[in-house]
């Protein structure tokens, strides 16, 4: 019999297979075990969103969408991306996309020739090595783990000369996945004086926005705006992950290119998610604080127990994930150890390696996760931690 799969596009032998969602479905077989792998809101949808949806059916909104969004989504999404972080898009310089998702593909894919390397800081979201080896990129990983998980100007410096030529593209991602570490608007500006006027883009991906604790969100867009893609959304700042909007944003000179993918890969987002997302943006700026006020909470819960165990934790300024080292005198290796706290101790927390390197020695815990759960994790961790350090 002939192996057909030896004749599937070469770049998908080299996509490896999400070790995180492995890891989710070995801890889904493990009894009454506590979850911190998740990586969305538990939140529900806002009631007015939801309201706009079943209007949106009932009024037989079942027709396709024009390829780059509704006009009322593109223009909500523009008033709300000036008003609260004071980015410029036009209407015309957003598309939607099928979540946050389909933005980093479409923009992946437009940017990159095969050959091109794209740097990215370790460690990191995996979505975007894989997109960057399906688009035949060579992906360039930079751990920052020295750096308090940020990409300094030097270590961007460095890696550009490092790579010699064809770097074609960042991506950076604040909030972070995995790290919750963000960057203030200094940090972000020292990058741009790096990158500013060389033929080299930058994928933002920016859709934790919503969530940064410890001070206002910064964007690279603002000082670096021709060459920054933006990619955002509803999924977190909304609790629609589900509903699958997503926001592409550059100037329009760029957008006309890259809205080619995406017609060509999905026509349109659905029309009934399009008409709730454009309600959440216009009429729902500020639904994301009291999720954010709760998730504050429990992150600062989480950190003082981690803590008071003996893990340090990378500064957790945003998004819904802390990156805890585990320490010295327990297992070093998080794979061996996240695998042993899941069926010993019942806890389920990824192994900070699947996220590349700099992430060996850690853990992500995601709190996004109500407080009871939370609570009752710190407590079984407490005692499985105890009966490691008995032995
Ligand atoms: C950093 C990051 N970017 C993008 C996404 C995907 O967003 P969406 O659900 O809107 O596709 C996620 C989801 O976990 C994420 O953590």
């Amino acid at each position: 019999m002939m192996q057909m799969n030896q004749y599937l596009n070469h770049q998908l032998s080299q996509v490896k297979p999400s070790a995180i969602l492995a890891f989710s479905m070995f801890a889904n077989k493990i009894e009454n075990v506590v979850k911190f792998t998740l990586g969305e809101p538990d939140f529900n949808t806002p009631e007015h969103i939801k309201q706009a949806a079943i209007t949106s059916i009932q009024d037989n909104h079942s027709h396709y969408a024009p390829s780059n969004g509704t006009q009322p989504l593109r223009q909500a999404a523009s008033n709300f991306l000036a008003k609260k972080y004071d980015q410029h898009y036009a209407p015309e310089e957003i598309i939607v996309t099928a979540g946050a998702t389909e933005g980093i593909y479409t923009a992946v894919m437009s940017v990159l020739n095969p050959g091109d390397k794209v740097i990215i800081p370790t460690p990191t979201f995996p979505l975007y090595i894989a997109d960057t080896i399906l688009a035949g990129g060579q992906p360039i990983l930079v751990d920052t783990s020295s750096n308090n998980f940020k990409l300094s100007p030097q270590m961007l410096k460095q890696a550009i000369q490092d790579a010699g030529s064809g770097v074609r593209l960042v991506i950076l991602n604040y909030p972070s996945n995995p790290t919750g570490v963000t960057y203030t608007q200094k940090e972000l500006d020292g990058l741009a004086a790096v990158l500013k006027d060389q033929p080299i883009f930058v994928l933002c991906d920016e859709i934790y926005s919503e969530l940064n604790y410890d001070g206002p969100h910064a964007s690279l867009s603002k000082s670096l705006h021709e060459q920054v893609i933006l990619v955002t959304g509803v999924s977190k700042s909304h609790a629609m992950t589900g509903w699958r909007i997503g926001l592409l944003c550059a100037p329009q000179a760029i957008t006309d290119e890259l809205s080619k993918i995406h017609q060509f890969t999905i026509t349109s987002a659905a029309t009934v998610t399009q008409d709730a997302a454009a309600e959440a943006l216009q009429n729902g700026q500020d639904d994301a604080i009291p999720m954010r006020q709760q998730y504050q909470k429990r992150r600062d819960y989480i950190v003082e127990q981690m803590s008071q165990m003996g893990f340090d934790c990378a500064t957790p300024s945003g998004a819904f994930y802390i990156f805890a080292h585990i320490p010295s005198d327990l297992d070093q290796d998080d794979d061996r150890f996240a695998h042993d706290l899941a069926t010993n101790g019942q806890v389920a927390a990824v192994p900070g390696s699947y996220f590349g390197p700099g992430g060996a020695g850690y853990l992500r815990f995601s709190y996004a996760t109500s407080m009871e759960e939370i609570q009752r994790g710190m407590q079984l961790m407490q005692t499985y931690v105890q009966k490691q350090r008995q032995k």
